[in-house]
């Protein structure tokens, strides 16, 4: 039955077992990288966020979402593809009355919806999972003027890797806790193509940056882009 599942399902599933979705302390950081701890925080999402709408695009346990509702009282959405996801990140921090978690894929919500928000952003979420060259200017249209896109995907050169030398996507694997891995397709771009597909959607690239992880190797692990809407 599993193997048919969808990975992101097989995903949120083992997480589910592996560890209890109980209520959580919220995080005292924003995580953008593999090494938690390092890298900038929210600040990168706007100068200031109290009661501004921020939307998460793959937003897993909720982590980050709550953080930015309860550290910088945002109004913060969070949209997971898994419904076990949203389940477990309502169990973690449901109790927080400007936090919100909804299931769906992100470009089915983008769609959907008729918001707009002052900060858009993906932390090795549906960014990098979604064709580019649909999702980008989904965001472009639910984003406000001038107001900020942050994405951190894994590093195209993770591991001694090449990125990807067109716009199509590459096969990639998502890690279970027991350490097995299973395919998934990843657009898996360098920073100058990122900036090509943002500019295509009428969104500004104004930052990217690589992060390494001594606990791994010499290679980088994160690539964090920035961008705001033109
Ligand atoms: C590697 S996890 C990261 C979760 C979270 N951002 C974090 O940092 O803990 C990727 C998440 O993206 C979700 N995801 C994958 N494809 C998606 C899509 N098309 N729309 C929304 N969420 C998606 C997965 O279900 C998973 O929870």
């Amino acid at each position: 039955m599993l193997s048919q599942a969808s990975p992101w399902y097989v995903h949120a599933l083992k997480r589910t077992t592996a560890g209890a979705a109980e209520p959580l302390t919220v995080p005292a950081r924003m995580e953008w990288t593999t090494r938690p701890g390092s890298g900038p925080g929210a600040e990168i999402l706007g100068p200031d966020l109290c009661r501004k709408r921020v939307l998460e695009l793959g937003c897993g346990p909720g982590h980050n979402a709550a953080h930015l509702a309860t550290r910088y009282g945002a109004q913060a959405t969070g949209v997971d593809l898994v419904g076990l996801q949203v389940r477990r990140a309502r169990s973690h921090y449901g109790r927080l009355n400007t936090l919100t978690f909804v299931a769906g894929h992100a470009l089915h919500y983008l769609q959907a919806s008729d918001d707009h928000f002052d900060a858009i952003y993906s932390v090795f979420g549906a960014i990098g999972l979604v064709a580019p060259e649909l999702l980008l200017p989904a965001i472009a249209q639910h984003l406000k003027p001038r107001c900020t896109l942050a994405f951190s995907v894994p590093h195209p050169q993770r591991g001694g890797r090449r990125p990807s030398t067109d716009d199509r996507p590459g096969r990639d694997y998502v890690s279970l806790p027991d350490c097995t891995r299973l395919p998934i397709a990843r657009w898996d771009f360098d920073a100058h193509c990122w900036d090509k597909h943002l500019d295509r959607a009428g969104l500004w690239l104004t930052s990217a940056q690589e992060f390494h992880d001594a606990r791994h190797d010499r290679w980088p692990t994160t690539l964090l882009i920035t961008a705001r809407k033109l």
